[in-house]
């Protein structure tokens, strides 16, 4: 497969309206994308082991909105025989993607294909025997369109397995002794707002009911599945998670401090000060607690 670089083609939300909070620039995530997929190694790896049981010797693999490609360079070392292609609208990610794969050993059955999802996928040279799309449907305006035309994309008896949903991650207890016990769930009900404006103003945005085994049974596929994974990684917490926290924090107060009310913008800065005792970088209290569900579906032969 052939590197191609579209980079007419940004995979950001397109607006003719002016620029909104709810744009992402997808490169500038880069290291925050890959060391979020590190930590979530062991989860990717369970959940990776249940498609071994399913999809038995495939040839071709495609992450479709793989990010840096770490999930990618998994299913490399877990299908040694595939063929594996990182497919997503940011070149800088992409070419992450393909370092990593030359770095594990993996160079010489990796490809990258770079444009907008779903439409790109038309460029791929083979049906796919297995394709997974690890939380990024649901950047795509059309998730039932999308759906569908991955699910065109597979080969008889090909899997389709999308990564949406589960529930909220969890790192602090209800009550950390400062501010208004609760702040984590407070924040949840925030960013869950901000999905849902995030959604609307995606190019063709299309709101359909996120039941995802009806919509993968709607795009012609059966033998629908679900099944959750959790990272449970309870304290002390390592260095790893403490940045992880840290990071993901910054990035909430930077997006959604306006709607959080005096009390709780003053606790996530107390958490977010490393001089601070309370703070995220010192408690004991800190943990790493959430579950991703994959939802798999086959093309009938
Ligand atoms: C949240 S990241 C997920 C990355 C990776 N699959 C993971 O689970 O760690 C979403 C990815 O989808 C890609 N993406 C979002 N919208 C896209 C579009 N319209 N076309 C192509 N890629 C897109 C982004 O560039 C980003 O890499």
């Amino acid at each position: 497969m052939a590197q191609h670089d579209h980079d007419q083609h940004h995979p950001g939300h397109h607006h003719d309206h002016g620029a909104t909070d709810t744009e992402i620039d997808w490169a500038e995530m880069a290291s925050l994308l890959e060391s979020e997929a590190e930590l979530f190694t062991p989860l990717y790896e369970r959940a990776l082991g249940w498609l071994a049981k399913e999809v038995t010797e495939p040839g071709l693999i495609v992450d479709a909105g793989s990010g840096p490609g770490v999930v990618s360079c998994l299913f490399a070392e877990v299908f040694e025989g595939a063929r594996i292609v990182a497919v997503d609208g940011s070149a800088p990610l992409l070419e992450r993607a393909a370092d990593r794969a030359a770095r594990h050993g993996a160079g010489d059955r990796f490809g990258t294909l770079a444009g907008e999802l779903p439409g790109v996928l038309d460029e791929l040279d083979y049906p796919a025997d297995l394709l997974w799309a690890s939380r990024s449907v649901h950047h795509l305006g059309d998730q039932r369109a999308a759906l569908a035309a991955y699910a065109a994309r597979l080969a008889p008896g090909g899997t389709l397995a999308v990564l949406e949903g589960g529930l909220p991650t969890r790192y602090l207890p209800r009550d950390i002794g400062i501010g208004r016990p609760g702040l984590q769930s407070r924040v949840d009900a925030v960013e869950a707002d901000w999905f849902t404006r995030m959604r609307t103003e995606l190019p063709g945005s299309v709101a359909h009911t996120e039941d995802w085994p009806a919509l993968l049974t709607s795009a012609g596929l059966h033998h629908s599945r679900s099944r959750t994974f959790l990272l449970d990684l309870p304290g002390p917490a390592t260095e790893r998670v403490r940045t992880h926290v840290v990071t993901t924090l910054a990035r909430t107060r930077g997006r959604l401090a306006g709607e959080l009310d005096a009390e709780d913008r003053a606790t996530i800065d107390r958490l977010l000060d490393p001089a601070d005792e309370a703070s995220l970088h010192h408690r004991s209290d800190v943990f790493f607690l959430t579950a991703h569900t994959v939802h798999t579906a086959v093309r009938p032969v």
